[in-house]
């Protein structure tokens, strides 16, 4: 099995926590892409969903699955996501697809986080993969020296501006041991908007899509 056909395998598993009647919090990705496509067939069960970016909005549209605006919610019941790498505390790096803010701000409100993902994102330490960073532009310098001072190589992503209006750093180099303090501390930073780190509020679930099946770590 290649990697599409595991991401897909626990797309399909995490219509499994989807309650009838309920809204459902939708990440981005590759592998939200397959989840998109499997909530379809579930649609006329669902209340409706709420999206992390407008990728994900034009495609849930597309396959007629009814989006509700954000603005209206203080909690959601389920939020499914993928990430770019998770841990064993689940706590994971996001934000491959540059909608980091708009997908920690669906995390933080929802009561239940399914993270979906193949097996070969499962990491003992975070810090593989470059940690985006989404900045107000004009912060970029001084962002940047911060990273390099934590021992990071921040590199600017370009032709990238957020469904927010900002632009994303990823910092190579990081191997995060204490992600919460690190997300904390980059928080901190003026001018940024969100770090792509999902520590403090890690995924409650992830399903991984391995060769031999869904395997569950709560
Ligand atoms: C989007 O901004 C990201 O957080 C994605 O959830 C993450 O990058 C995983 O993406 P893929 O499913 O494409 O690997």
């Amino acid at each position: 099995m290649n990697l599409n056909q595991l991401k897909k395998q626990a797309a399909w598993a995490a219509l499994d926590y989807i309650y009838p009647g309920s809204i459902v919090g939708v990440g981005t990705g590759t592998t939200i892409f397959y989840f998109i496509k499997a909530l379809s067939t579930i649609k006329n069960l669902i209340c409706g969903t709420v999206s992390s970016s407008n990728s994900s909005t034009a495609l849930l549209k597309e396959q007629g699955i009814q989006v509700f605006n954000l603005k209206h919610f203080s909690s959601i019941a389920l939020y499914i996501d993928s990430a770019d790498e998770i841990n064993h505390h689940l706590q994971m790096i996001k934000g491959g697809g540059a909608a980091l803010t708009r997908e920690k701000i669906i995390a933080a409100m929802a009561q239940n986080f399914i993270c979906i993902v193949d097996k070969s994102k499962k990491v003992d330490v975070l810090g593989n993969f470059p940690l985006p960073i989404e900045i107000i532009p004009m912060a970029i310098s001084y962002v940047s020296k911060e990273m390099i001072k934590i021992g990071g190589k921040p590199k600017y992503r370009k032709n990238v501006i957020t469904d927010n209006g900002n632009i994303i750093i990823d910092v190579y180099n990081l191997c995060i041991k204490d992600p919460i303090l690190m997300e904390k501390k980059i928080n901190a930073l003026p001018g940024v908007v969100t770090v792509g780190l999902f520590a403090s509020r890690g995924a409650d679930t992830v399903l991984i899509g391995t060769k031999t099946g869904i395997k569950t770590i709560k």
